[in-house]
């Protein structure tokens, strides 16, 4: 009887070293489809027993059903909420991610996105390089004894929380699911989502998207904040309500926020919220390192070869 093997459709970008390890596995057929359209990712996938994606491809009902012969999603990275997880469960399909293998990169990131919003370094580089010196317009501020509120306190908000210690900031966070004794190990005070609103400077969110967490950031919730505060989004775009924070800026609720994650990836080109002066926005790059990416892609291979072995 003839061996088996498998198709693989890795859809989008892949460390070198993770695709070696299936590449060099010789129950697998590896192909390479990035920046798919839709339509043709629903023609491609009947043949392929799995999918290989990060948080680009929507991976929804039409796709998964549409996959006749798939028996494994493969999600580089930690967030599964670009996967109908429901349709996958109903057809027997398994899902795997990578839940910590990004974690440092991303804790690092934001903690970048924060000294660049206390001292406006993109606005301060853009300055410069028109020409111009005006030293005055950049008084930022210093972080050291500012409070940091973390919304969701798993591996990349206990990660920050911990570089933000080093930094003599005061650190509080809130997250139902993690206990005082938890959060006090990692530096950390457990408050109630109010009084972190009320309470912090600065508030970086690292929670996931569920049905509780969607448009956390809204208008209700943005009347608590600490008036002047900072927002920094390398989570999920959906969890902030863009017209609210837009509204927000405006008012000077919000002075200034750091957003690396949208609803919709890439946002429009003409969108309020990227071109707003007031905000840094950058293109999901929170586990856009190599360490990350290496670590992610090797993780991820051996789970896929466990799987079909
Ligand atoms: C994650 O969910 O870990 C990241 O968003 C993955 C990515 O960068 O695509």
């Amino acid at each position: 009887m003839a061996d088996l093997t498998y198709r693989i459709l890795v859809c989008e970008s892949f460390g070198a070293e993770g695709l070696a390890l299936l590449k060099n596995y010789k129950k697998f057929e590896v192909n390479i489809a990035l920046e798919l359209k839709k339509a043709e990712l629903i023609q491609q996938i009947p043949s392929y027993d799995c999918i290989l994606i990060r948080s680009q491809t929507l991976v929804d009902r039409e796709l998964i059903n549409a996959g006749i012969k798939l028996k494994l999603i493969a999600r580089a990275g930690v967030g599964v909420n670009n996967i109908d997880m429901n349709c996958a469960k109903e057809r027997g399909i398994t899902v795997i991610n990578t839940p910590s293998a990004n974690s440092i990169s991303t804790a690092e990131f934001a903690f970048g996105l924060m000294l660049s919003l206390a001292r406006e370094i993109p606005a301060a580089r853009q300055h410069v390089q028109a020409g111009l010196w005006d030293r005055a317009q950049f008084v930022g501020c210093e972080l050291a004894y500012k409070k940091l509120g973390i919304v969701g306190f798993g591996n990349v908000g206990r990660l920050l929380a911990a570089r933000a210690k080093a930094f003599c900031m005061s650190v509080a966070a809130f997250d139902p699911a993690i206990e005082h004794a938890t959060m006090a190990d990692f530096g950390a005070e457990k408050l109630g989502l109010e009084e972190l609103l009320a309470q912090s400077d600065i508030i970086s969110l690292h929670c996931s998207l569920n049905q509780h967490t969607q448009n956390l950031i809204n208008e209700n919730n943005i009347a608590l904040m600490k008036p002047g505060m900072m927002l920094i989004n390398t989570a999920r775009g959906e969890l902030i309500n863009e017209n609210a924070l837009l509204a927000a800026l405006e008012r000077g609720n919000i002075s200034k926020a750091a957003i690396d994650v949208y609803p919709q990836e890439p946002p429009a080109k003409n969108s309020l919220l990227i071109n707003h002066p007031k905000i840094i926005a950058t293109p999901h790059l929170g586990a856009s390192t190599e360490e990350a990416q290496k670590r992610v892609a090797t993780l991820l291979a051996e789970q896929t070869i466990s799987f079909f072995s």
